[in-house]
């Protein structure tokens, strides 16, 4: 019998980067999943993964509560039930302070934070009524313990995540629901190529690439983490072998923080 078997999981942010990475594990494992995007290859994302017995795509825009509701009633009308949600949908730009906007601090809270907050809040509904428990997995940052610089907006929407994560640990335990969140560092994704064009101009005269190797150096494992590496933890977190873990913040960052 495979882990996931049986299980159902949503995944917001799962057509690309680490959310893909994180809906090929459980596939592999025998899951059932929905992905989530506000990109236009949604769907044809959830094909490649496999069949439609097997994965759906479905555009969402996580920041908006009632796309969100429609998004779990997708998920169990296709599947009959949601297991496992994973709040992996996130943004993020990169300006010093007098140049960092309004409407760039607002839409990154919306995504980064109000979002992973309104799938939890629909993924509880559903998993308290079904009545067998659940997983929810709420990706952080490396930000979530020690902010970089040009980032408030960013560093304070993954802080805002980290404790969401710790009141609704405590809320839904006895439902037998855990919540914990992930701290990924650099994993090499279209996020990383923007930080590293962006932070790389600002910080000094770094070519492309230049800026990761350089930051990589300071990594005691000495690379760049891969979408895998943290979908190991995520399908940890999501397994029954996790069930007495709740509540808490996990780096997968190769030991780039240990705090
Ligand atoms: N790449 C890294 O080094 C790194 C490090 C720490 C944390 N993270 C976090 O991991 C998560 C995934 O990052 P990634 O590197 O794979 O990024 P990515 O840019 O490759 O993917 C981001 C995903 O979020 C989705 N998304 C954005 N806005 C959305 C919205 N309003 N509604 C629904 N979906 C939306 C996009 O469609 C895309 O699927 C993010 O939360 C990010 O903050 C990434």
């Amino acid at each position: 019998m495979e882990r996931f078997e049986d299980r159902t999981v949503v995944i917001t942010g799962g057509n690309k980067g680490i959310g893909y990475a994180l809906a090929e594990r459980f596939v592999s494992e025998g899951a059932r999943v929905v992905i989530a995007s506000v990109d236009a290859d949604v769907k044809e994302a959830a094909a490649r993964l496999g069949g439609s017995d097997r994965a759906r795509g479905v555009h969402c825009d996580v920041t908006d509560k009632s796309q969100v509701e429609a998004l779990y009633t997708l998920a169990c009308d296709a599947f009959g039930k949601v297991d496992i949600s994973v709040q992996n949908a996130g943004i993020i730009t990169i300006a010093r302070v007098e140049d960092l906007t309004e409407a760039e601090w607002d839409a990154t809270l919306a995504v980064n934070t109000k979002g992973v907050f309104l799938c939890c809040q629909e993924a509880v509904r559903r998993m308290r009524a079904q009545g067998s428990g659940g997983r929810l997995i709420n990706t952080a940052s490396g930000q979530a313990r020690d902010g970089f610089i040009y980032t408030p907006h960013y560093a304070a929407s993954k802080f805002g995540v980290m404790g969401l994560t710790q009141s609704l640990a405590k809320e839904v335990a006895l439902d037998g629901i855990t919540v914990n969140a992930i701290c990924p560092g650099i994993i090499q994704t279209d996020m990383w190529d923007y930080n590293d064009r962006v932070w790389g101009k600002m910080l000094g005269d770094y070519g492309p690439g230049e800026l990761m190797q350089a930051w990589v150096q300071n990594i005691p494992m000495k690379r760049a983490g891969r979408g895998s590496d943290v979908a190991g933890l995520v399908a940890f977190l999501a397994s029954d072998d996790a069930a007495y873990i709740t509540g808490q913040t996990i780096n997968v960052d190769g030991g780039l923080i240990m705090s």
